[in-house]
């Protein structure tokens, strides 16, 4: 018999302090106008010194296991992606299970920059589809905010701090994951890169001077790979799906730049209500953000059953990832 994976309850964190347009025009030369027209960001949710990625990690593990009716021991293997661990190591996924008490299940993080989310989704589906899990947490949390340079006003506008999760099981109801695609390039990696910290240039008193342990973007040329790769993300995983572009109802697309949101809506011929967007709201949270935007369309009721979801981003490596998930009839928004 098939096997299928189901997304069974959704959850996010956002932190509570909101940094604005006009918070950041007193740090930048940087306008309200200049940030809403480019990117359409009004405002975004920014960390304590205090906080780290698994402290709002373990808030949206808990909220979507609360949302699945999940125990602790139901929970099978967490899984987290993120640029933005709490250490190098130990993972920041085996640090948020033993804050949940999930006991001493598998638990990993990988890098995928802001496609970390499916990246993630994908790997839960093969483990269950696999028949080897039931039962999989997938975790999509970044703080870019503590990798940002706040003299460079090209990126200090864009990012923001975010946590989301969803419990995946081999029983529905709930969003079924289907047809996928992913994928990356590496020779272009340099484009969108923190290039200090790593073995290539190890943390020292050079690297902080040369600030190399912040977000470094060229963000045109980066904007031109995310139009291509979001429209291929979303036509394959549909093919492998043989699900035609008119029976898509919704995309939540990884909400960085609202002009790169529309062009992807333009190539799956979508009308503007058929398109979840909250970029206004949070900016972009790396791996975050899609997460965040699937609860946000779950717990709204956006997300209708029956229905066809879109999901796609695009981030650092560079890599690029698109995933087809069908709310089925019947099913409860959880
Ligand atoms: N305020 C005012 N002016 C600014 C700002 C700012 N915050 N930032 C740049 N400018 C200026 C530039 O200096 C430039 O001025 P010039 O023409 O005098 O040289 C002008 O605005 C235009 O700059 P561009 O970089 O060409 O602006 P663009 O329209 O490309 O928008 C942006 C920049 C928003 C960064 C866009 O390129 C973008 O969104 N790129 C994709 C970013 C992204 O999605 N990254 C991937 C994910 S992140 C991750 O994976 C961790």
């Amino acid at each position: 018999m098939n096997r299928n994976a189901y997304i069974v309850g959704t959850g996010h964190h956002v932190p509570e302090r909101k940094l604005t347009n006009a918070d950041l025009e007193k740090i930048v030369d940087t306008t309200d106008e200049w940030i809403v027209t480019r990117t359409g960001i009004r405002e975004r949710r920014i960390c304590d010194e205090q906080t780290a990625n698994s402290d709002i990690s373990s808030e949206a593990a808990r909220n979507a296991m609360k949302a699945a009716g999940w125990k602790p021991e139901d929970v099978q293997m967490i899984i987290l992606g993120t640029v933005t661990p709490d250490y190098t190591f130990p993972s920041t996924a085996a640090l948020v299970a033993d804050r949940l008490g999930l006991g001493h299940i598998p638990a990993y993080d990988f890098e995928a920059g802001c496609s970390g989310f499916i990246y993630g989704l994908i790997q839960a589906k093969a483990f269950i589809e696999s028949g080897l899990l039931d039962r999989v947490l997938v975790i999509g949390a970044d703080m870019l905010t503590k990798i940002t340079n706040w003299d460079d006003r090209t990126t200090c506008v864009l990012f923001g701090d975010g946590a989301g999760a969803v419990a995946i099981s081999s029983e529905g109801p709930g969003g079924r994951l289907g047809g996928f695609h992913w994928g990356s390039n590496g020779s272009v990696g340099e484009h969108l890169i923190q290039p200090g910290g790593g073995s290539r240039n190890p943390a020292s008193a050079e690297t902080i001077e040369q600030n190399l342990h912040t977000i470094q973007m060229d963000g045109s040329r980066i904007f031109k790979h995310a139009v291509r790769a979001m429209r291929d993300a979303c036509l394959k995983a549909l093919e492998m799906d043989g699900t035609p572009k008119s029976e898509v109802d919704l995309l939540i697309s990884h909400q960085a730049n609202l002009r790169i949101i529309d062009a992807t809506a333009r190539a799956l011929e979508l009308q503007p209500e058929q398109v979840f967007i909250n970029i206004q709201k949070y900016g972009n949270t790396s791996a975050a953000s899609i997460p965040i935007a699937l609860d946000e369309a779950v717990r709204e009721g956006t997300i209708q059953k029956p229905n066809t979801v879109v999901l796609a981003a695009f981030g650092a490596g560079l890599t690029w990832a698109g995933i087809i998930l069908h709310w089925e009839e019947g099913t409860e928004g959880k």
